[in-house]
């Protein structure tokens, strides 16, 4: 079946399916192997640090697949954001932002007539985006990883409320890894998902092999886990780390504001956070792997990428087929008792 949405119109991809970003492995050869699938591949540009090395990434990218694909800018995490946008705006890549407000960057990426998606962690940000003129939205629900906000709420009802504010095309991310969440999603109104974890746990993520075998073996019941990704972190300590974005390096910065995302209580000092958390009773197992969210539930092994897309959406095929009876079943309505 054709998987057409408002998203793949906008963005050109085969399926509503896209791939996250990752701060320094989001490389062009990842997100040729996701977009060579039909999936929207994506290039963060933070992985590059300069504006001449992400052009010679997207440049890279295009010889490596006819796939679509586009590039991250995250604020405060991306060097030279307005630059990388230049470079963004020169080679005609589309760009999806990332961060509480895109105000900085919207005048330009709209002057330039860029196809603009924005990431955030709150529907009300979105709204926000959509004002600045933002062609697609995606809110990363709670089980979702990356930043948090103290005001994110679980994918489900993040999804159904987006929908429903939003005039633009909603894509729903935050621990979505296999057919039913993605038909669940589209279910619930969104055009599109958007995967992280799911996508890391593939042949052609650049990261090492024991760590995707990690991945694939977290427990989304670990304690930990559920911690790092399911509480949302202490409002007091998020506002200080943020009013300290420009009292040190950006690295250092982000290295401080993860911790207080993991609710690490040393996070002002500079002990080195592995190790310390509260959670290391070895009755609980394996500690999970920190940067994952709690789609690892529906992970079961390393597959290589097309495997993960394919498997997605024939899964889905096959669940719509299976429930093709609602339509045309007769449903004997005699309550009679008789
Ligand atoms: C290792 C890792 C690094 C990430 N780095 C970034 C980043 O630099 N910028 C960003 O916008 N999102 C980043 N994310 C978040 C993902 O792009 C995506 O929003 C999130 O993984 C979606 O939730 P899921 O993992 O449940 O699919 C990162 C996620 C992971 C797992």
């Amino acid at each position: 079946m054709e998987w057409k949405t408002r998203v793949t119109d906008l963005l050109g991809c085969k399926y509503p399916i896209l791939e996250g970003a990752y701060a320094g492995i989001g490389n062009w050869r990842f997100a040729a192997a996701v977009a060579d699938t039909g999936a929207y591949g994506l290039i963060t540009a933070s992985a590059y640090r300069t504006p001449e090395k992400l052009r010679e990434a997207i440049g890279n990218c295009r010889d490596a697949t006819e796939g679509v694909f586009g590039v991250n800018l995250s604020f405060g995490v991306c060097p030279g954001i307005e630059e990388m946008l230049e470079v963004c705006i020169e080679q005609e890549v589309p760009v999806e932002t990332a961060g509480y407000k895109p105000d900085s960057l919207a005048p330009r990426i709209k002057e330039s007539g860029l196809t603009w998606v924005h990431k955030c962690a709150r529907v009300r940000d979105a709204v926000h985006a959509e004002k600045l003129g933002a062609d697609a939205l995606i809110v990363v629900g709670l089980e979702g990883v990356g930043f948090k906000s103290p005001e994110q709420l679980p994918t489900m009802i993040t999804t159904i409320q987006a929908v429903r504010e939003l005039e633009v095309p909603f894509i729903a991310a935050g621990g979505i890894g296999d057919a039913h969440g993605f038909l669940g999603a589209l279910g619930m109104g969104a055009e599109a998902i958007m995967m992280g974890t799911a996508f890391m746990a593939t042949d052609e993520c650049p990261l090492g092999e024991k760590a995707k075998e990690k991945i694939v073996r977290s427990s989304p019941y670990h304690p930990q886990l559920r911690s790092q990704v399911l509480s949302p972190p202490d409002p007091v300590a998020f506002k200080e780390a943020m009013d300290m974005r420009d009292q040190m390096p950006v690295e250092e910065w982000l290295r401080m504001v993860e911790r207080v995302n993991f609710k690490d209580p040393s996070w002002k000092t500079d002990v080195d956070p592995a190790g310390e958390f509260a959670f290391d009773d070895e009755w609980m197992g394996e500690k999970p792997s920190k940067l994952v969210s709690l789609a690892v539930g529906v992970l079961d092994r390393v597959v290589p990428v097309k495997e993960l897309v394919d498997g997605i959406v024939q899964g889905a095929e096959e669940l719509l087929g299976g429930w093709e009876f609602l339509k045309t079943r007769s449903v004997n309505h005699d309550s009679t008792g008789d």
